[in-house]
């Protein structure tokens, strides 16, 4: 996102709890300023005076680390974010895009849900995006406007990748051991959408009128990534050579299950073109992979699964169960090696 924004003519700072750092492959983290580790649920109004908008991205991002510990996904997600939106309330900000997610539709199943739709978590990770929305909407006022991205799962190549999205998944487990081995069974519908394009729909929100985006939720991703996890594992084979598919033993569906409506971000930003298709993704991933001399030791390491890196965290002490950080001083780098297992 910072190099899009850049390089279409803004100027970006970054805050960041740090909790990844070194947690990369290959190089060329955008640079955002040399600051200390900076924990949102801290936000100070004098942090934030004189920016045009504030882009909240940082969260706990993902449902196994709302398993983990509930209040902690509460604690960051939900009163952090408050934090950040109230100081840059305070500070005079005008624009505040927050990164929701289509998560908070749950269990919605096939029948594709648009933006007034009944919200359903079906974990604490979607409970937080929607009582986030719901009180940052309380905010909203004639000088501050909240902006809600509902993003369906992101998928792409980056520096600091993530491996406990379904496409990123499964195209490292094809490459690193020739069969993609699916733990549900495939059924259920997820949206996807490259990180290229959510940045771009940050970028238009970004720069919109005020009254359009004023207090808005908009899904973001494009109607034909509505896709059955299936449907990925078998793109991913056929885009892996030599590799197969598999499914667990018993595997029934997961209860996230979600079909979503794209409509309005389509007939609100009609110059906005989502680019990436999940096939060319895909592609992308497995040849930044390959480039990178990516392994299965990597595949397995704490390196790119956040849960993983957490625990990690964690049981040295490097953090507290709220997941607050103990040292301001830079994090050991992740272990490179654990115990088989697959996402
Ligand atoms: N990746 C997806 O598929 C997806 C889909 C929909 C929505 N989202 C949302 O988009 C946002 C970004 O997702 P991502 O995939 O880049 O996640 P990520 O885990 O890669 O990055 C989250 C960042 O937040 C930081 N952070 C955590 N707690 C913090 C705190 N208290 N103060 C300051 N920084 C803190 C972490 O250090 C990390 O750098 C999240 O809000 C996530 O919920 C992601």
């Amino acid at each position: 996102m910072v190099p899009l924004l850049r390089s279409a003519g803004h100027q970006v700072d970054g805050l960041d709890l740090g909790l990844y750092e070194g947690c990369d492959l290959g190089s060329g983290i955008e640079d955002i300023g040399a600051r200390p580790p900076a924990d949102m649920r801290d936000t100070e109004p004098g942090q934030l005076a004189g920016y045009d908008a504030v882009i909240c991205l940082a969260a706990l991002s993902n449902d196994p680390l709302g398993h983990l510990n509930p209040e902690a996904t509460f604690s960051v997600n939900l009163e952090g974010t408050l934090q950040l939106a109230r100081a840059a309330k305070r500070a005079g900000v005008p624009r505040f895009l927050f990164a929701s997610s289509c998560s908070l539709y749950g269990a919605a199943g096939s029948a594709g849900v648009a933006e007034e739709a009944e919200l359903t978590p079906v974990t604490p990770y979607g409970e937080t995006k929607v009582l986030a929305e719901r009180e940052l909407s309380l905010l909203a006022s004639d000088d501050f406007s909240p902006v809600y991205l509902r993003n369906a799962t992101a998928y792409g190549a980056s520096t600091r990748l993530r491996l406990d999205i379904v496409v990123n998944n499964l195209t490292a487990v094809a490459l690193t051991t020739g069969e993609v081995r699916l733990e549900s069974d495939g059924s259920p519908w997820r949206p996807l959408v490259h990180i290229e394009d959510i940045s771009r729909a940050f970028l238009a929100m970004l720069e919109a009128p005020r009254e359009v985006i004023h207090d808005q939720a908009f899904n973001v991703g494009r109607a034909e990534d509505n896709v059955q996890v299936r449907d990925i594992a078998e793109m991913v084979r056929d885009a892996v050579p030599g590799s197969k598919l598999s499914f667990a033993d018993g595997a029934g569906p997961d209860l996230r299950d979600y079909r979503v409506d794209f409509a309005k971000l389509n007939d609100t930003f009609p110059d906005l073109k989502l680019a990436w298709s999940v096939r060319s993704g895909i592609d992308e991933l497995a040849g930044f992979y390959l480039a990178n001399g990516f392994s299965y030791d990597d595949f397995t390491s704490s390196r790119f699964v956040r849960l993983r890196r957490i625990q990690e965290l964690l049981s040295a002490g490097l953090v507290d169960e709220m997941l607050r950080r103990r040292t301001s001083g830079q994090f050991p780098a992740p272990a490179c090696r654990v115990a088989h297992e697959v996402g």
